[in-house]
């Protein structure tokens, strides 16, 4: 029988959500962050460069699927929790080359419960009383919603329509049956769409800041007219903690920023903030680059979120509102030229050609190239 530390393994600590989780967390607790991550093209070891001499931060670069490293993390480490982010997170991606999803989404967070199992057993009462394992996941394991449905409850059934939803929903139903099965202190909680600084340039929002800086087009799938519900990183952040400090192990928490709008209303507004903020003499309006595409196979029309639950019994709602939200993240991607050259490499580059070279609705040419 042994004991536990007041430490936190967090995974995939290095992406976008991961990243500002551990910054905030440390700004705010004393206590340690092993952040194991794979450093796949999605995460920037960069993004924790102001914590990274911090004594109470220990990186790992490493893959979840490997059970001995996971296993061996855990018995070095003790930590009193794990907070799961790491996964292939992007749809478009997961429609291209699905492999990678099934691999780190499922058989990774499978690999995390096993080795936490085997860990967890091994404690003396109150280690296995006081350890959680925080599964973070998404609401598109709920599918799609039409225009009048109530938002996504955490009663709505599951009904992934893409190969990372059903990934994600895959690993869900893992993270369930552990706690149902073995006791396992398992919470998950299913978010929205999030924004803010360090997400990777392949998602709506950055990539749509990054093309009208640069007078490209804006690559609008469809008729633009899905609907997101949008919440601000940091928010997404507090409900994990929130979740971790006192949810019930077993529950899962849907988590949303009551922000819904419809794609083309969020391209405008990053069209007329990036007009205000870098105006450029005789240039046309941004809202000019706006170029409809060939939809998304399979595109979810409409996601909301019931973020009901969590608000009543934790008491966690969003503290910022979408238009003050994406107005900080067009400022900061506009003052952090830096880190977007990190990030946009080669690799980026083909991914441009491979997701928007197809798409050639409205006779577009060299769109995201
Ligand atoms: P991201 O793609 O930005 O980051 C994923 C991180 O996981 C990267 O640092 C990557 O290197 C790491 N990773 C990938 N495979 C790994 C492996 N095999 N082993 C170790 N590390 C690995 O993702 P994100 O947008 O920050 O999302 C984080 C989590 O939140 C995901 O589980 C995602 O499903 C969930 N989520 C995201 C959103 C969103 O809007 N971005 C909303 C709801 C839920
Ligand atoms: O809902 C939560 C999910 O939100 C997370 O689980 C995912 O990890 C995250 O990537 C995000 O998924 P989406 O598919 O909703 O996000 P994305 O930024 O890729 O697209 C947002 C919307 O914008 C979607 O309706 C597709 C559309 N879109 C996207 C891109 C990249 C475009 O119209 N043009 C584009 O170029």
């Amino acid at each position: 029988m042994s004991t536990i530390n007041d430490t936190i393994l967090v995974t995939g600590g290095a992406g976008f959500i991961g990243s500002n989780f551990v910054l905030t967390w440390m700004k705010a607790n004393s206590a340690a962050v092993v952040n194991l991550d794979l450093l796949t093209y999605a995460g920037n070891a960069a993004n924790l460069a102001s914590v990274e001499a911090d004594p109470h931060y220990t990186f790992v670069h490493g893959d979840i699927c490997y059970a001995e490293l996971v296993g061996s993390l855990l018995r070095e480490h003790r930590p009193r929790a794990i907070v799961h982010f790491a996964a292939e997170s992007h749809v478009d991606r997961s429609i291209v080359s699905p492999e990678a999803f099934i691999r780190t989404n499922v058989m990774g967070t499978f690999t995390l419960l096993e080795q936490a199992r085997t860990y967890w057993s091994e404690l003396d009462e109150s280690g296995r009383t006081g350890f959680r394992f925080l599964h973070v996941s998404t609401d598109e394991v709920y599918g799609t919603l039409g225009p009048d449905d109530p938002a996504f409850s955490e009663t709505t059934a599951y009904a992934p329509n893409s190969p990372y939803a059903a990934s994600k929903a895959g690993s869900d139903h893992l993270a369930r049956a552990y706690f149902h099965t073995f006791g396992l202190p398992v919470l998950t909680t299913n978010c929205s769409n999030n924004y803010g600084p360090f997400q990777f340039p392949e998602k709506l929002i950055p990539l749509m800041i990054l093309n009208a800086l640069e007078g490209k087009p804006l690559p609008v799938y469809g008729d633009g007219k899905n609907v997101r519900d949008w919440l601000f990183v940091e928010d997404h952040c507090a409900a994990v903690r929130r979740v971790l400090e006192s949810g019930r192990p077993g529950e899962t928490y849907n988590v949303g920023g009551n922000s819904e709008r419809a794609n083309i209303d969020v391209v405008t507004a990053i069209c007329d903030l990036v007009d205000e903020m870098r105006p450029e003499a005789g240039a046309a309006a941004r809202r000019e680059l706006i170029t409809y595409v060939q939809d998304r196979p399979g595109h979810d029309r409409r996601y909301a979120i019931d973020a009901g639950k969590i608000t009543h019994e934790l008491n966690w709602k969003p503290a910022e509102r979408f238009e003050s939200g994406l107005r900080k993240t067009v400022r900061w991607y506009l003052e952090n030229s830096e880190w977007i050259d990190g990030v946009r490499t080669g690799a980026y580059r083909e991914w441009l050609t491979e997701n928007y070279g197809e798409r050639r609705n409205a006779g577009t040419k060299g769109l995201g190239t």
